[in-house]
């Protein structure tokens, strides 16, 4: 596997390359990364993932500063799962001068829920996964990059952007990875203390307990929504959580449903200082 820290490089190292499959990621890996390596391996001839903590999608008061940053390691374990490239390119490799041109999504779909609460962020995710893909994809016919499905929105704002922008790039999603317990897969939940990591799996509990109510309610859901949601909190706050949302949406679009529309349950909510988000397609 070649480690690589500059688009130069990277550009080079693909020239030969027709259609390069691509895993983007922040590193601290888990199991939820290396199944995307693995589920990537066959999408492409040669298969990319990059490392980078991207600042622009990190509010001031979050954990851009403590985020893992755990290369070596890492890097074996994209060797182990039969990566060929890494990408893994410093601040200054990626963004040598202010990065003050920007992609902005749109806000239908990128402020609310996520968006609401994490203000900018789904332009900062926008603009470094642009940034990445204009050095894995420039050139090529055609590419395949891979997301997890535990980060839903942004999955779906990808997909958008990709569209809009005609790229011509797959987006393949890769399921949740769960722990045995149910927790999904992330890497802040090595932030978790052992009290905390045996009450995370909550979040997940609520949004099966949300996505049972919605289905029994499936008839009535748009009148009876905002009280099964405020069930949902109401159980997570009194464990000593501070839920963001936990709601019930259209797949299509992340909008309040309709009866009659494919769901999907999704939550963000803090346990101490850790921040966790969870989702179900129901
Ligand atoms: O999901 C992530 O790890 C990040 O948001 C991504 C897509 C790598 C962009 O920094």
């Amino acid at each position: 596997m070649q480690i690589i820290h500059t688009i130069p490089e990277l550009r080079a190292a693909l020239a030969q390359s027709r259609n390069p499959a691509f895993v983007p990621t922040m590193g601290n890996l888990h199991d939820g990364h290396l199944a995307l390596v693995r589920q990537a391996r066959p999408l492409g001839d040669t298969l990319v993932a990059s490392i980078f903590v991207n600042r622009l999608q990190f509010l001031p008061h979050e954990d851009f500063d403590s985020y893992p940053r755990t290369l070596q390691v890492d890097a074996d374990k994209l060797r182990a799962a039969g990566c060929d490239v890494l990408f893994a390119p410093s601040e200054q490799d990626l963004y040598p001068e202010p990065q003050t041109f920007k992609v902005q999504p749109d806000p239908q779909l990128a402020d609310i829920l996520e968006g609401q609460f994490r203000p900018g962020f789904f332009t900062g995710v926008c603009t470094v996964v642009m940034k990445l893909f204009s050095a894995v994809f420039a050139g090529k016919a055609q590419g395949t990059a891979l997301f997890g499905q535990k980060d839903y929105q942004q999955l779906m704002v990808l997909r958008r952007m990709v569209q809009q922008f005609a790229l011509p790039l797959d987006i393949v999603a890769g399921t949740t990875q769960r722990a045995d317990d149910g927790l999904a897969l992330s890497s802040r939940n090595g932030y978790l203390s052992e009290a905390e990591r045996q009450e995370a799996v909550q979040l997940s509990l609520a949004l099966r307990a949300l996505a049972r109510d919605a289905v029994a309610a499936a008839h009535t859901l748009p009148a009876q929504r905002e009280a099964l949601e405020a069930r949902a909190l109401q159980a997570l706050t009194g464990r000593g959580w501070q839920p963001d949302y936990l709601t019930v949406r259209r797949r299509s679009d992340l909008q309040p449903p309709q009866a009659g529309d494919a769901l999907v349950v999704l939550g963000a909510a803090r346990l101490g200082r850790t921040r966790l988000i969870d989702n179900l397609e129901v």
